[in-house]
């Protein structure tokens, strides 16, 4: 899916902004930024709304939406199908936010979605992340049983079209009190790998981007990509604010060792 040795930022836009002009104000922001950008995937999830608009100005910015429903179309009033956000530009999902799982999204639900986007061809942001952190290690086993699930019968080829992000929710948005510990960070991305690697294989666990996200900002955006082990960010807040700028320059600027 994504070059490996490629920094990725996925700018979640959540609920922002308030209408289309400030979206395309936004995006165009974005897009400017990301001008000399040449070693960073810059991927930007608007609101279903404004795919359409922000699909015509897109080029070197890539377009993800922020859900998507599991059936291909029907009796299901408010849902949005894998094959209409294709239509409209996107080439990404995330998938199992944390704000969707508090909403109802649970692991098999997660999985419907997951296998429905694979399918139409969309690559999937899948979102796992523990609601508190104990000192017994049992949130590992949180986050192992979440993946297991919310890849159930997800086959090693297109199992390639995923990327995980990992949001402790603990550090999402501004209830959060900060972002990880790079250490601690480390700690669980490797054994995010490690569980990848069990269910797909050494190579393909590799080859996935693992991302952080969580009160991610331009202060500690370096620590997170140096000592916390993973490929880039998945960025809520910051990403409709200048700051974006400078968390897109740290991961332009990274040298993988
Ligand atoms: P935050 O959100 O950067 O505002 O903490 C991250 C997310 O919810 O994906």
């Amino acid at each position: 899916m994504s070059n490996k040795s490629k920094k990725i930022v996925v700018a979640n836009w959540k609920m922002n902004p308030e209408n289309e002009e400030a979206a395309k104000r936004i995006f165009l922001y974005t897009k400017k930024i990301s001008k000399k950008i040449r070693k960073t995937d810059i991927i930007v999830c608007p609101p279903f709304v404004y795919l359409p608009l922000l699909s015509s100005f897109a080029r070197k910015v890539s377009l993800g939406a922020q859900d998507v429903f599991w059936e291909e179309n029907g009796s299901y009033t408010g849902e949005v199908s894998a094959r209409m956000i294709k239509g409209v530009g996107a080439k990404y999902v995330i998938i199992g936010h944390s704000e969707r799982r508090a909403l109802g999204d649970s692991d098999e639900i997660i999985n419907k979605k997951i296998k429905a986007a694979l399918k139409t061809g969309l690559s999937v942001i899948l979102c796992v992340g523990e609601k508190e952190r104990d000192p017994h290690g049992a949130y590992l086993e949180f986050l192992s049983n979440q993946i297991h699930l919310s890849l159930g019968k997800v086959s090693k080829k297109e199992f390639s079209s995923i990327m995980v992000a990992y949001e402790p929710i603990w550090a999402i948005g501004a209830k959060s009190y900060k972002a990880i510990d790079g250490q601690e960070l480390h700690e669980t991305a490797l054994f995010i790998r490690k569980t990848l690697s069990d269910m797909y294989g050494y190579t393909e666990a590799m080859d996935t981007p693992i991302l952080y996200g969580g009160s991610v900002n331009a202060k500690n955006a370096n620590e997170i990509l140096t000592e916390g082990g993973v490929q880039g960010f998945l960025v809520g807040r910051q990403s409709l604010e200048k700051e974006l700028k400078d968390i897109i320059d740290i991961a332009e600027s990274f040298k993988t060792i």
